[in-house]
């Protein structure tokens, strides 16, 4: 599973090297980005079919668009916000190849072929259907499901449909942080069919990779630490007051203040409690820690508080790093089926759960010098977020 070991350092210099005040303007593109997305895909999976390396190959692909989105460097230009713009040099598909016997010759070919796809599809031979306010509708279906749908008309007749179901609870927590945001509801339901298009359009790319922390362990954290940030997280998912997400574009009308990648140096010199809990890819978790254990030596005048949950792979880079820093309070583990995810897709009614994890977690707790004189951990909090994580409710 963890298999680019010191590999992650480079990627995690490269993203640091990022000037975090670079901001992403992107422009929503309705459902023709769905469409290339799933062209890019389909075209990708079929070059490593072509190579004989059809079996699980879609995981492979997933991820190598994920993370080379993530080596991406910063351009003063709008990028699209899913497909990478950039080749080559990614660790986690070599290594995949590799493993797969490939001479170094056609890994470079295959790595060329996939750039190749994702910068040169003609976006302008897929069909755009705008999405327009008027031709959105939003019912409350029974108690706790309501109904979004989506459809686009082409000479009076409905050339594409969506149908989409939020719980309750997140539908007026979208509506109420969009209000906020916004100041008024105008525009609310444009914005919302944007942001639940784009989420769908990555939801084969993540499945797997948004499992949640439940509600009453977010409220420990609130409790005990005082946390406020949700350094991971999305529309769909966030708990906190404040949090970070993977879109601009779509997620800013809801409140995200951006990218952990772009804003993290600039949020913690200000100091505060923070809880994290990447996607579970090597990828994300290295850089993230690097970032981390950075920011704990960085900032030396403003308490930093940081929860961060963590799958137990000790071999990943930064991992014994953290264990061994002296900014750790405490390092807490959790035994496989001893603690509760909240379910990746938990804005959806049908797919709404708390699961028992099946593998074993970390919850590293660590403080900057200024937060331990200031706001130390105390031994209940310890007890309480351990209780908490092995409750399910
Ligand atoms: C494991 S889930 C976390 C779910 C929940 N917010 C929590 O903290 O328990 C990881 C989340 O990180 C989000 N994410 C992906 N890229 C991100 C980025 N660049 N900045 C912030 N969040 C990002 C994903 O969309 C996903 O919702």
């Amino acid at each position: 599973m963890y298999y680019l070991g010191e590999r992650c350092r480079t990627i995690a210099a490269t993203v640091r090297a990022r000037s975090p005040d670079v901001e992403d303007t992107f422009f929503p593109q309705d459902w023709k980005q769905m469409i290339v997305v799933e062209a890019v895909v389909e075209r990708l999976l079929k070059v490593l079919e072509r190579e004989g390396l059809a079996k699980n190959s879609k995981p492979i692909v997933f991820r190598w668009l994920l993370s080379q989105k993530l080596l991406e460097p910063p351009t003063e230009r709008p990028t699209d916000p899913i497909l990478p713009t950039t080749s080559g040099g990614n660790p986690g598909l070599q290594h995949y190849l590799k493993s797969k016997n490939l001479a170094n010759g056609k890994i470079d070919t295959i790595e060329r072929e996939f750039a190749n796809i994702t910068q040169t599809v003609p976006k302008s031979s897929f069909p755009n259907y705008p999405i327009i306010e008027n031709n959105i509708s939003i019912d409350v279906q029974r108690r706790d499901t309501i109904k979004i749908v989506v459809a686009a008309f082409r000479e009076s007749k409905v050339a594409a449909k969506a149908e989409f179901y939020l719980t309750e609870f997140r539908f007026l927590k979208l509506q109420e942080r969009y209000q906020a945001v916004q100041g008024s509801s105008e525009g609310f339901r444009l914005h919302l069919a944007q942001l639940l298009m784009r989420y769908r359009t990555i939801a084969p790319l993540c499945s797997g990779y948004s499992g949640g922390c439940p509600a009453h362990l977010f409220q420990t954290f609130v409790h005990h630490l005082g946390t406020s940030w949700e350094l991971f997280a999305s529309p769909l998912n966030f708990t906190l007051p404040n949090y970070l997400s993977a879109y601009n574009d779509t997620d800013g009308p809801f409140g995200s203040q951006g990218s952990f990648f772009r804003r993290f140096p600039e949020i913690v010199k200000s100091g505060g409690s923070f809880q994290l809990n990447p996607p579970f890819t090597e990828e994300y978790l290295s850089i993230a820690t690097s970032m981390v254990l950075d920011a704990l030596v960085d900032v030396c005048d403003s308490s930093l508080t940081f929860v961060y949950i963590h799958p137990v792979w000790p071999d990943l880079y930064g991992y014994r790093d953290m264990q061994r820093s002296p900014h750790l309070v405490r390092e807490l583990s959790f035994a496989p089926k001893q603690h509760y995810y909240e379910s990746g897709l938990q804005h959806d009614p049908q797919e709404q759960r708390v699961v028992a994890s099946s593998a074993p977690s970390t919850i590293f707790l660590l403080q900057n010098d200024c937060a331990r004189r200031e706001n130390p951990i105390s031994k209940e909090a310890i007890s309480a977020i351990q209780a908490a994580f092995a409750r399910s409710e």
